[in-house]
């Protein structure tokens, strides 16, 4: 998903740390898929155990995904076929979702949705307004995340990417440019 501009500095070093202690690793941005290309349309296998590539991968998702001011990002995104969603809605509240499922969702909300798969465009579509889903953390427990608003919005777009579903097939009208604010 594609969000306002973020601070993220801050906390994507607080990300590290915990992901890495003093370790830091070479990471590395990844290169973004585009609607079109196959990756992007298969479903996502599971993470069956947590592997230092994997820590590398989920890495590197968060790093993408700031530095492309997304607020969400799937492993198919960056060509890998893997259950794992990273999301981050304001910029200081990261979530790392590894073989998510939405358990439950209530409410309505329809709103603009972009994605950085689908560069300089967003459209309107429908999301539940609360979801609760469960995932795997880095150390592959369980967890429970409940979410309303953009958050769970994201969930849902995110869980979509590993259904090889992208959310122009949910737009609501047509797909409209997105016209950037300009920063000051
Ligand atoms: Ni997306």
């Amino acid at each position: 998903m594609i969000g306002k501009p973020q601070e993220t500095a801050g906390c994507f070093l607080k990300m590290l740390q915990w992901l890495h202690g003093k370790d830091r690793l070479k990471m590395a941005i990844r290169n973004i898929r585009e609607m079109g290309e196959e990756v992007l349309y298969k479903k996502c296998r599971e993470v069956t155990e947590m592997t230092p590539r994997i820590k590398e991968l989920i890495e590197d998702m968060l790093e993408t995904m700031y530095e492309a001011n997304g607020v969400g990002l799937a492993a198919p995104q960056v060509g890998i076929l893997k259950r794992i969603v990273v999301i981050d809605v304001t910029g200081e509240d990261p979530h790392i979702l590894i073989n998510p499922r939405v358990v439950e969702t209530s409410g309505e909300q329809t709103g603009n949705e972009g994605c950085l798969s689908v560069p300089g465009k967003c459209g309107v579509v429908t999301r539940p307004n609360y979801v609760k889903a469960v995932a795997l953390d880095v150390n592959m427990k369980e967890f429970e995340i409940e979410a309303t608003e953009l958050l769970a919005r994201a969930i849902c777009h995110e869980v979509d990417h590993l259904e090889g579903h992208l959310y122009v097939e949910r737009v609501i009208g047509p797909l409209k440019d997105v016209e950037y604010e300009d920063e000051d």
